[in-house]
């Protein structure tokens, strides 16, 4: 490893103990917090019960569901203390199974596209559901985000938090081997949320997971994310064709809608006409953040909300982002709260290795075989000014 190399591996640890992201090992008692509890949620069409867990820790409360995995809720104070959930979803289990545009779910076995959902590995090829035009999308029709996951809670030091496992069995959604997922999702004494990922396969396979938290600082159903900002660390992103598969270049984010080195006003962006920003009806694209590739989480990005004053950061081991504008939001669905989505009313930022990794060879790889361990790790703080 070259010395500028171990410089910035040792600046992201920094900048994730500085801002409070080491959460095991504070030693003081989380104020308030308390064991991870759960409710009945809804049943599934076979009788199988959902539980909706809560777990509070350092001022954010998190709602999370044992069916998919989905985060239904997210709180978290703005500058005057009062709380809001941030993140886009239902009040009920039927909504989620029947509709959901992937709200708060787990994304596996592979985020975001893979062209014309087929892939070769070691000299064979895969077919998997093709659920999106002519590509298979977030790991097809029945991917993690649909499935029911074991939930187990935790209180360790002062982090609280909850265990999702689940056995994805060879073949499942067309990908090969027995995939043994665990993720584990923990509320540090500062609230920040940590998201760890987890897998190990009995054959060859390709794994990218990741979270679709739709954000909206402001309280979902408050209307248009479009003037939050956003600062990105990616000098360059993945250009996409028509079907928003990736061309394979890396392109360079200046003098374009896709350069958030500088905080920009999102809905700036969303609008500016530019062949690339027409193919996602808005920005929905993967950047390639600078920090590459990492094994502890490095500095991503900064979301923020001026009304309110919310700030969400992200640290991630991926070296890639998915910024997708909520562009296909098309007034249908009503949320958590009642209120109409619209285009633009959340966004998503899922840390992930590049889209369509699998036929990309000059792409990091998402090849996973026996013998390894699947490990990604993201983490969102929240704050206010
Ligand atoms: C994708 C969008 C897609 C959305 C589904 C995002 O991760 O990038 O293209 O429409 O998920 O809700």
């Amino acid at each position: 490893m070259s010395t500028s190399r171990r410089t910035v591996l040792a600046g992201a640890a920094a900048g994730v103990a500085a801002a409070g992201l080491a959460g095991a090992g504070t030693a003081h008692a989380a104020s308030g917090a308390k064991p991870p509890a759960r409710e009945l949620f809804g049943r599934l069409a076979d009788g199988t019960k959902v539980y909706r867990w809560t777990v509070a820790n350092g001022g954010t409360r998190l709602k999370v569901l044992s069916y998919g995995g989905i985060v239904q809720s997210l709180e978290i104070p703005d500058r005057r203390g009062a709380t809001a959930n941030a993140s886009l979803g239902f009040g009920n289990l039927d909504d989620y199974v029947a509709r959901s545009p992937y709200f708060g779910a787990l994304i596996g076995r592979y985020g975001n596209r893979v062209a014309k959902g087929r892939f070769t590995l070691d000299g064979r090829t895969y077919q998997l559901p093709v659920n999106d035009g002519p590509n298979s999308l977030h790991g097809g029709d029945k991917g993690f985000g649909k499935q029911v996951w074991d939930v187990e809670p935790f209180s360790r030091g002062s982090d609280r938090g909850l265990v999702l496992r689940r056995i994805s069995p060879d073949g499942e959604m067309g990908y090969p081997g027995t995939l043994k997922v665990k993720v584990t999702y923990m509320l540090t004494a500062r609230g920040a949320w940590r998201i760890d990922y987890e897998a190990t396969t009995d054959r060859a396979t390709v794994a990218n997971l990741t979270s679709h938290t739709y954000f909206n600082l402001a309280g979902e159903g408050s209307g248009s994310v479009d003037g939050h900002t956003l600062e990105m660390a990616a000098a360059r992103y993945t250009p996409v064709d028509a079907t928003l598969i990736p061309t394979g270049e890396l392109a360079r984010v200046s003098g374009t809608p896709f350069d958030f080195r500088r905080a920009r006003t999102i809905g700036e962006r969303a609008r500016t006409p530019h062949q690339q920003v027409l193919y996602g009806k808005g920005l929905d694209h993967n950047w390639v953040l600078d920090k590459g590739v990492t094994t502890v989480p490095g500095y991503a990005l900064t979301l923020a909300d001026p009304g309110s004053g919310r700030v969400m950061k992200m640290y991630t081991t991926e070296p890639g982002m998915q910024f997708y504008s909520g562009n296909f939001l098309d007034g249908t669905l009503a949320g958590t709260s009642g209120r109409l989505y619209r285009q633009g009313d959340g966004l998503c930022l899922e840390s992930q290795h590049f889209p369509d990794s699998p036929n990309q060879p000059s792409f990091p790889s998402t090849v996973l075989r026996p013998g390894t361990t699947y490990r990604s790790t993201t983490v969102h703080t929240f704050s206010a000014r």
